[in-house]
């Protein structure tokens, strides 16, 4: 243990020693990849899943409630729940007959439901904001969001927060590399990072100065960044002057809740009582059945109402999609909403993710670890520093990669699932005590593995 982290080489010799238990444990997992590779890049039907993961992938059987079975039995209690698609639990009764009745009555019209209004109405009182529009995912509502950000103002650009993570597309697939930007990833256009600003979180004078030039549509922030970097929480008074300086210098503002909508109906924003101009959602708020919405002032939506209807002559803004606001999604969020992420459900999850942070806690305690523990309502977990990050270079810093992994692979191979940094460990409505504790309990054994418990 050298501060804040462990030996690397006893990092190494556990992680070897987990990875082959994990690999022995789950043939038909490694079957199933082996037919995978002939037909799909990787061997899975999202190329990316394979780089997710530093361990062969798992394939999946079934899931239940807080329960995940893999294809070779082993079952994990899920404290990723699909990078937090699924805080739902896995098939909520209300939301498995909704589904399958409209399925059977037809799943797509491209004509509008009843469940629509009242799907649009609930978003309405939980967030805020009075209109609405859906998509299929939170990355294409932010992508409208952008779009009709540009159409009002007439300005181009767009900023977000060093650490951000808002989806698949363009405008946001870029990231600071000392002082300038460069795209993330492959294969985005050679000047896709000239309408984008990324300044630091919690920075408000270079927020400022990228406000000043008058060139920006829209800021889009989580209100707590959940994502690349684990968990950074915003210094007090951040997001009052963030909504000034928003408005003084003529830019619109979104929360992107697609994450941060755990916390309690009506996420962060209504806990918080923060007036943006957007709020998006996605993920969860249909039980995993894919829907992405946005809400939005009656200002801003002036830009989409076309009182003229088709002969109207005002310029569409480019948004829409044949399967958006789908009905069967509408009935999953309206059952979702109406009977699984109720006012109790979230108290529930809450007070989970406090014992979860007590288990922690203890743990790191105990073990004299300079770790810090963090409290999110029905998520927790660790940082290896002994304060909170404020931005994502501190902490990219004390990321500790290895480490990282290490814990993944561990807790897999004691039932516990734990996957995705920027998604947990999170406590979805349907986990229990018993998963807590099991969680507590592997982590514990870690550490008194690692040598400093
Ligand atoms: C804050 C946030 N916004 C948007 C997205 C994109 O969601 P989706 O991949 O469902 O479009 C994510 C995904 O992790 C997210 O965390």
């Amino acid at each position: 243990m050298s501060g804040a982290h462990p030996d690397p080489a006893r990092v190494a010799e556990l992680k070897a020693r987990e990875d082959a238990a994990f690999v022995a444990a789950r043939p038909r997992s490694q079957e199933l990849w082996a037919a995978g590779q002939g037909v799909m890049p990787n061997g899975v039907p999202m190329s990316w899943l394979r780089t997710s993961y530093d361990h062969p992938p798992l394939f999946i059987e079934s899931a239940e409630g807080s329960r995940l079975r893999d294809v070779d039995g082993h079952e994990y209690a899920d404290f990723n729940i699909a990078d937090m698609s699924m805080f739902t639990g896995y098939g909520p009764a209300p939301v498995v007959e909704a589904v399958s009745r409209q399925v059977a009555r037809g799943s797509q019209y491209l004509l509008p439901t009843e469940d629509s209004i009242w799907v649009a109405g609930e978003l309405g009182r939980r967030y805020g904001l009075p209109l609405w529009q859906f998509t299929l995912a939170a990355t294409s509502a932010n992508t409208e969001v952008i779009r009709i950000a540009r159409s009002l103002t007439g300005r181009e650009k767009v900023l977000f927060f060093d650490g951000k993570y808002h989806g698949h597309f363009d405008d946001v697939l870029v990231e600071l590399e000392g002082d300038h930007l460069v795209p993330e990833e492959a294969g985005l256009p050679h000047d896709v990072t000239e309408r984008t600003l990324v300044v630091p979180f919690n920075d408000l004078a270079s927020l400022w100065q990228a406000l000043a030039s008058r060139e920006v549509a829209v800021v889009i922030t989580e209100p707590a960044l959940t994502n690349n970097v684990g968990l950074l929480m915003p210094d007090a008074g951040f997001h009052d002057s963030l909504r000034e300086l928003t408005r003084n210098a003529g830019t619109l503002l979104a929360y992107d809740e697609t994450h941060t909508q755990v916390v309690g109906p009506g996420g962060l924003a209504r806990m918080w009582g923060l007036a943006p101009d957007f709020v998006t959602v996605g993920k969860s708020i249909a039980a995993g059945i894919p829907l992405g919405a946005y809400g939005m002032t009656e200002e801003v939506a002036a830009v989409l109402q076309r009182p003229g209807g088709r002969d109207d002559t005002k310029p569409q803004v480019a948004v829409g999609g044949t399967l958006f606001g789908n009905p069967v999604s509408m009935a999953a969020a309206r059952a979702a909403m109406s009977e699984v992420l109720t006012d109790g459900a979230y108290a529930h999850s809450q007070r989970l993710g406090t014992r979860l942070a007590d288990g922690l806690s203890g743990v790191v305690t105990e073990a004299g670890l300079p770790w810090t523990t963090h409290r999110f309502w029905p998520r927790s977990g660790v940082s290896f520093s002994p304060a909170p990050p404020r931005n994502a270079v501190e902490a990219t810093t004390v990321l500790d990669v290895p480490l990282r992994r290490l814990m993944r692979v561990y807790l897999a191979n004691r039932g516990v699932w734990d996957a995705i940094i920027g998604a947990g460990p999170t406590c979805s409505v349907a986990a229990t005590d018993e998963d807590v504790d099991a969680y507590v309990a592997a982590f514990g054994e870690l550490v008194g593995e690692l040598g400093v418990g």
